[in-house]
C-alpha cells in the first residue's frame, strides 16, 4: 500500500456537501486541502458500474490533470427492496428533466418507487449508505477505502442539515435522520475515537489508519 506525503491534498469533487464533510474529516491531519471545484477542473462523466470505478474515474482525473495526490469519494444510497438502486445512480434520480438536479425531486422517487413495491413496513424499507474513498497518484496507482451504514428510508423527510439523501435516512439504533443530526454526530471522527457513524466517516477511518497512521 503506497503513502501518502503530508502536503497539498486535492479533494476531487465538486460536490459542497461532501468537500464539506471531507475537510472536516481532513482537519486533524495538517493537509492543504484545495477542491476540484476551486480549482476549476472539469467534472468527468462517471460512466463506472461501480462505487470503486466511479471513485477512481474521479480521484484519477484530478491528480492527472494537476499532478497532485488527488482524494474521492463515490457514494450512494442502496435500498434493499429496489434490489440495491438507486445505488451508483443516487445523483442520478435526482436529476430534473433539463439535467438539473433536486434531492427533494430524488427522495421522492425513491419513495415512489418503495410505495410501486408494497414497501410500507420499517422492515421492509432497509437500505445503506456506500461510500468508496479513492486515493490516487498522478501516475494512476490508487488505494480504495469502503464505509457501509445500515438504516431505513423515512417518509416524509425529516430535518434540514447535512445534504443529498440525509432526510430519507435513518441509521439503525437511532431515531434522529442524518438530516436531523449535527455535523458531529453524522460524520465526526478523529484519532482515537471509537467507530464513526457516516459511511463517509468510516470509509475515512480505514483511509486515516492505512495512509495516516490514526489510531
Ligand atoms: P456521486 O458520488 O457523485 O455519484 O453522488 C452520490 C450521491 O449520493 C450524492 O449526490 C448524494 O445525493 C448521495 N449521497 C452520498 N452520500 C450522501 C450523504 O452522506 N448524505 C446524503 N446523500 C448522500
Amino acid at each position: 500500500m503506497r503513502t501518502l506525503e503530508k502536503g497539498k491534498l486535492l479533494v476531487a469533487s465538486h460536490n459542497q456537501g461532501k468537500i464539506k464533510e471531507m475537510i472536516d474529516l481532513l482537519g486533524p491531519f495538517g493537509f492543504e486541502v484545495v477542491s476540484a471545484g476551486d480549482l476549476g477542473l472539469p467534472e468527468p462523466d462517471e460512466t463506472g458500474m461501480t462505487f470503486e470505478q466511479n471513485a477512481y474515474i474521479k480521484a484519477f482525473a484530478a491528480a492527472k490533470a494537476t499532478g497532485l495526490v488527488a482524494l474521492s469519494d463515490d457514494s450512494g444510497l442502496c435500498v434493499d427492496a429496489l434490489g440495491g438502486d438507486p445505488g451508483v445512480y443516487t445523483a442520478n434520480w435526482a436529476e430534473l428533466p433539463g439535467g438539473k438536479r433536486d434531492f427533494a425531486f430524488g427522495m421522492q422517487k425513491v419513495e415512489k418507487a418503495l410505495q410501486d413495491k408494497g414497501a410500507i413496513r420499517p422492515k421492509d424499507r432497509s437500505g445503506r449508505f456506500v461510500s468508496v474513498i479513492c486515493l490516487a497518484w498522478p501516475d494512476g496507482e490508487a488505494n480504495y477505502y469502503r464505509g457501509e451504514v445500515e438504516g431505513e428510508i423515512v417518509w416524509p423527510p425529516r430535518g434540514t442539515a447535512g445534504f443529498g439523501y440525509d432526510p430519507v435516512f435513518k441509521p439503525e439504533g437511532y431515531d434522529a435522520t442524518f438530516g436531523e443530526m449535527t455535523a458531529e454526530q453524522k460524520h465526526g471522527w478523529k484519532p482515537g475515537d471509537t467507530d464513526a457513524l457516516s459511511h463517509r466517516a468510516r470509509a475515512f477511518q480505514h483511509f486515516a489508519r492505512d495512509c495516516l497512521d490514526a489510531g
